[in-house]
């Protein structure tokens, strides 16, 4: 299996808040990887210092065996780490295909950018059906099919995805799980997915990390932390 994201032992704080205090964890190409924890338990913090966005204090995190903990977030992305943040933040006032092509406007390879835009119409239909409308006007699920639209327009080989559920009805909940486990596979992406519902997401994942005040408590198959019991009666009663 090839390794495409080492977290090795990493701390992160925000001032004197102690976010992540010694994450380990492993993604492998082609895996969904499910990050599970209560509210505040540095889940969030976990995507962020991996894109860059927040600075590890120690601590080791590698990207294709390349270390990145000490990369500009910009570069990060250029590498092929794409992040889809909490509350998806699209750009209300453009138009859906603008937000998707600005996902890929790092990218010189012209022709590629537009099979891919064809590529995340064909996972995404509703997509392609409003392109010409803004995207204030989606719903929020249609706008995080959008978010995570744009993320695969910059052809990462990691994709972070922060609560993808957050405020969706429970049956585009489901859709847009299906949707990333499918582009998981087909493309060979691998995909670390926050998400509180843990039974959606052990669904798709091979594997999983609980996270509890900023540390992992438990690190099992998606099989098997879908019988624990400590994981059962926190996350998925
Ligand atoms: N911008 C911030 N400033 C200060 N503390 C923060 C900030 N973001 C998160 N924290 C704190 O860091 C810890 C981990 O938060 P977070 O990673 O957002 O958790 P989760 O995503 O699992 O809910 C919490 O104690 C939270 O209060
Ligand atoms: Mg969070």
């Amino acid at each position: 299996m090839i390794r495409v994201l080492k977290f090795q032992d990493v701390y992160a704080s925000y001032g004197s808040v102690l976010a992540l205090q010694g994450v380990s964890l492993k993604v492998a190409e082609g895996e969904v990887v499910a990050l599970l924890g209560a509210n505040g338990a540095g889940k969030s913090s976990t995507l962020r210092t991996i894109s860059g966005l927040l600075r590890p204090s120690k601590g080791i995190v590698e990207f294709e065996g390349r270390r990145i903990d000490r990369t500009a977030p910009e570069r990060i992305v250029q590498m092929g780490i794409s992040q889809v943040p909490e509350g998806r933040q699209t750009f209300t006032e453009l138009t859906v295909i603008e937000n998707l092509r600005l996902g890929a406007y790092t990218r010189r390879d012209g022709r590629a950018v537009k099979q891919d835009l064809e590529r995340v119409y064909t996972y995404f239909p509703v997509l392609a059906e409003r392109r010409r409308q803004q995207a204030g006007l989606l719903s929020g699920g249609e706008q995080q099919m959008l978010a995570i639209g744009r993320a695969l327009m910059a052809k990462p080989r990691l994709l972070l995805l922060d609560e993808p559920s957050l405020g969706l009805a429970p049956i585009l909940v489901r859709e847009i799980f299906e949707i990333i486990g499918k582009i998981s596979k087909e493309e060979g992406l691998a995909i670390l997915v926050v998400e509180q519902d843990a039974s959606l997401a052990l669904g798709i994942a091979s594997h999983g990390y609980v996270l509890e005040t900023g540390t992992v408590a438990l690190h099992d198959t998606a099989d098997n932390l879908k019988k624990s019991d400590s994981v059962r009666r926190a996350y998925l009663e």
